[in-house]
């Protein structure tokens, strides 16, 4: 297992739409891996692959507090079958956009078909913070980050807050 380094905004490799994976390998899994230990060590709860630079259709999560065990899960090629009309109005923030949070609102329950870390396919509904988390994820997937779900004035202040950071980081 190693840990990669995140991309953070304006990377246009985040921009990019992520390919579905054709079969869960030994391959897909040491990717997995090595994004679970990129994610725990960052630390944030939810990874895509391509927040590492791999345009593959894989996220990792773990929504467990800090005071119980570790929790991993994978999804790989999610899909959402359903979604309720219910919305949850959630404050996120993402690794790709450092010390940046802002309210998005999304669907409250969606119901999700994935493959697991073992290649089955798993469907089951969501909500509360894994519903926030997976939706989230997902628009990784297509490019689009929750800084794109919020007013252009906001989303220029967050990536500029972000390239501020890193020209005194490395200064
Ligand atoms: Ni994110």
């Amino acid at each position: 297992m190693a840990i990669r380094p995140i991309l953070t905004v304006p990377d246009p490799i985040l921009k990019q739409v992520s390919k579905p994976v054709e079969a869960v390998t030994d391959e897909v899994r040491a990717l997995m891996d090595d994004m679970l230990e990129t994610m725990y060590d960052a630390p944030g709860i939810g990874l895509a692959a391509i927040q590492i630079g791999v345009p593959q259709r894989v996220i990792v999560m773990d929504l467990a507090s800090a005071d119980q065990p570790r929790a991993p899960r994978y999804f790989v090629n999610p899909e959402i079958l359903e979604t309720v009309e219910d919305v949850l109005p959630y404050e996120e923030g993402c690794l790709s956009v450092p010390d940046f949070f802002d309210t998005v609102e999304r669907p409250a329950r969606v119901r999700l078909r994935y493959l697991d870390y073992q290649g089955q396919r798993v469907e089951e509904w969501a909500d509360g913070m894994f519903a926030v988390c997976i939706q989230h994820e997902m628009d990784h997937l297509e490019g689009t980050l929750f800084i794109d779900h919020l007013s252009r004035l906001k989303r220029n202040y967050a990536v500029s807050k972000v390239k501020k950071a890193k020209r005194t980081a490395a200064a």
